[in-house]
């Protein structure tokens, strides 16, 4: 949700940030701009539309060159995606440049107090008035990072801020509170950006920003504080991905190569956390065993796709260890008042560990006293920080908007996770445990095959590229399957899609069955369950008796299914509760190649941001 980058070095500032730009467009692509400082004077340059508007733009008139700058793409929250609101913004004078992600909620006061002083505003943005405040702190106190702390003082929401002023011709500031911010060091030269991605083909030494603090970087200098000028603890990582890893590598799109890497992102997640007997290693999971021991219940926050995660580890986690377990929006979570006490382990899923809806919920947890586990792709991101432990997924970074690695990932960690917790508590066995480690070891090589079969699914996907509804059912660890499924092709086909828990179709939703209705049926395995199976195969003969065109998900050598299904999707047999992580990947490729068929664009799909940064 917006990207920002700035740089401070002896190269050209310019392409550095419209690099950087480039690999944070998946945050946000309504807009785009850049201001660079050169001999003692600011140029800036913005362009509505994606970044490809602003490169051209820049071709045509190019900007003076300089070793300073900084660049932001937008994701609208105020204000229309048009040039006159796309960021940077400039005071009157023209000499402070200031890029945001965020939004200041008493901007409306804000803009009134400064009007009345005789400042001229132009766009109908928030971050507007932090230009125009800046430029006012800094004539009276001549030092921008100064300046940045007095007006962050007079900020309300949530903020990044990232600036420059003329008369600083070699220092970029940066800001921020429940807002990412991070910090490149270079070889005489630094980075501020939205997400280490914008930088990593220069440098992988990064400094993590906390909660409330202001960073001034000049080259070779690097100065944090809180917003009232006291010094702060910089805590300096080490990148663990390269820049290839933010590549392509000759797939269409970002999102092909995600579902492609997805047998790998699996195996790395497990890894380290088995021992030679197969007994979990979770060390990083902070919180003390007698603590998890004493857990009544588990309440699980997310958004979106790692939702989804989240309400399949439900069925885990109570199988696995009978604790009480609830799945709940985030959004949702804090408003309705939940019972938490310290005796409720919380648990936040989420990728980019900066989803607002989801901090908001994890602070919430917290300041009840429930302990928070953070499940989360992006280190040193703010849930985790802001959680008591963490368990990261090691999928890589994922570019395509819509999550496909991740949400494997976050699968593996939440099965991870319902399993230490029979661990520590007692309610698995050691052999059982093994067992099941075993089964999850193996799915990498079952995605893989998943993989290799799936040239019929993009056939099916390219014949329904003109149908204007999908649906897709399932039962138990299949309903959040089925639900996925949807969100995916309405995040990327733009068409009507809903998943609906197979046994409650009868309750209404049959009645949208008409003929040749394509249905995704999500089939669990005969063995095991058998109940749901034989329920399940019972469903499709109903629509299909109404109409529908069924495409069936179901594990190899299942027959029963053979005579219902207009489409049959294989999938390699697992344990029931695992099926997700195989089951999941066709509708991943279905959604996918119907999205490429309609003239989509898969990794950026309209109206979307990866990382929402507001509530
Ligand atoms: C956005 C993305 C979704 C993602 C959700 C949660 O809505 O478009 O793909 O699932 O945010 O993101 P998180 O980073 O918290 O997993």
């Amino acid at each position: 949700m917006c990207g920002i980058v700035g740089y401070v070095g002896g190269r050209s500032a310019l392409d550095i940030v419209i690099a950087g730009l480039k690999r944070l467009e998946y945050r946000g692509y309504d807009s785009a701009g850049v201001a660079v400082l050169s001999d003692g004077g600011l140029a800036s340059a913005k362009k509505a539309g994606k970044l490809a508007n602003l490169e051209k733009a820049l071709a045509d008139r190019p900007l003076p060159s300089g070793g300073t700058g900084i660049g932001h793409t937008r994701w609208a929250t105020h204000g229309a995606p048009n040039d006159a609101n796309a960021h940077p913004h400039l005071d009157n004078s023209g000499r402070v440049s200031v890029v945001h992600n965020g939004i200041i909620e008493n901007f409306a006061e804000l803009r009134a107090e400064l009007t009345a002083r005789g400042h001229r505003l132009s766009s109908e943005t928030d971050t507007e008035v932090a230009a125009h405040l800046l430029a006012e702190e800094f004539s009276s106190c001549g030092d921008l990072a100064e300046a940045m702390r007095n007006v962050c003082r007079l900020l309300e929401g949530a903020f990044t801020l990232v600036a420059v002023h003329a008369d600083e011709p070699d220092v970029v500031v940066g800001a921020r509170r429940n807002s990412p911010l991070v910090v490149g060091v270079g070889n005489d030269e630094a980075f501020l950006a939205s997400d280490v991605a914008a930088f990593i083909e220069h440098t992988r030494e990064a400094i993590e920003l906390g909660q409330d603090q202001v960073v001034e970087v000049r080259r070779g200098a690097v100065t944090v504080t809180d917003f009232d000028g006291r010094p702060a603890e910089v805590r300096e990582y080490h990148v663990d991905w390269d820049a290839s890893a933010a590549e392509k590598a000759g797939y269409d799109y970002f999102m092909l190569k995600e579902i492609a890497e997805q047998p790998k992102a699996v195996a790395d997640t497990l890894l380290g956390r088995i021992d030679a007997s197969g007994a979990l290693l979770l060390d990083e999971v902070r919180i003390p065993a007698g603590v998890l021991r004493e857990v009544e219940k588990v309440v699980i926050v997310a958004c979106g796709t790692a939702f989804h995660a989240g309400m399949i580890a439900k069925y885990a986690i109570e199988h696995w260890t009978r604790v009480p377990c609830e799945t709940e929006l985030a959004s949702e979570f804090r408003y309705r008042d939940p019972i938490l006490d310290t005796r409720t382990l919380v648990v936040a899923i989420s990728q980019s560990g900066e989803t607002m809806d989801t901090l908001m919920a994890l602070r919430h947890a917290r300041e009840q006293g429930a302990k928070v586990l953070a499940i989360c792709n992006t280190n040193g991101s703010t849930i985790p920080r802001e959680s008591d432990a963490v368990l990261y997924t090691h999928a890589g970074p994922e570019i395509a908007v819509a999550s496909t690695k991740a949400f494997l990932t976050q699968l593996v960690a939440c099965y991870l996770v319902a399993l230490y917790l029979g661990q520590v508590r007692g309610t698995k066995w050691g052999d059982e445990i093994r067992s099941v480690v075993r089964e999850l070891s193996e799915i990498g090589t079952q995605v893989e095959q998943v993989l290799g079969t799936m040239e019929p699914v993009r056939e099916l996907a390219r014949g329904l590229a003109d149908k204007r509804t999908v649906l897709f059912l399932g039962r138990h660890v299949g309903y959040p399957v089925a639900l996925e499924g949807a969100l995916k092709l309405k995040e990327l086909a733009y068409m009507h899609a809903e998943g609906f828990a197979a046994g409650e179709l009868k309750h209404g939703p049959i009645a949208l069955i008409e003929e040749d209705l394509p249905v995704v049926v999500v089939v669990p395995s005969p063995r095991g369950r058998s109940v749901l199976h034989d329920k399940i195969v019972s469903n499709i003969q109903e629509i299909r008796a109404r109409g529908a065109r069924t495409i069936v998900v179901a594990e190899e050598g299942d027959e029963s299914v053979v005579p219902y299904a207009d489409h049959l999707i294989r999938v390699p047999a697992t344990p029931t509760l695992l099926q997700p992580l195989v089951a999941s990947v066709p509708l991943q490729v279905f959604a996918c190649e119907l999205a490429t068929a309609r003239g989509n664009e898969v990794d950026q799909p309209r109206n979307l941001a990866k990382s929402v940064t507001v509530e």
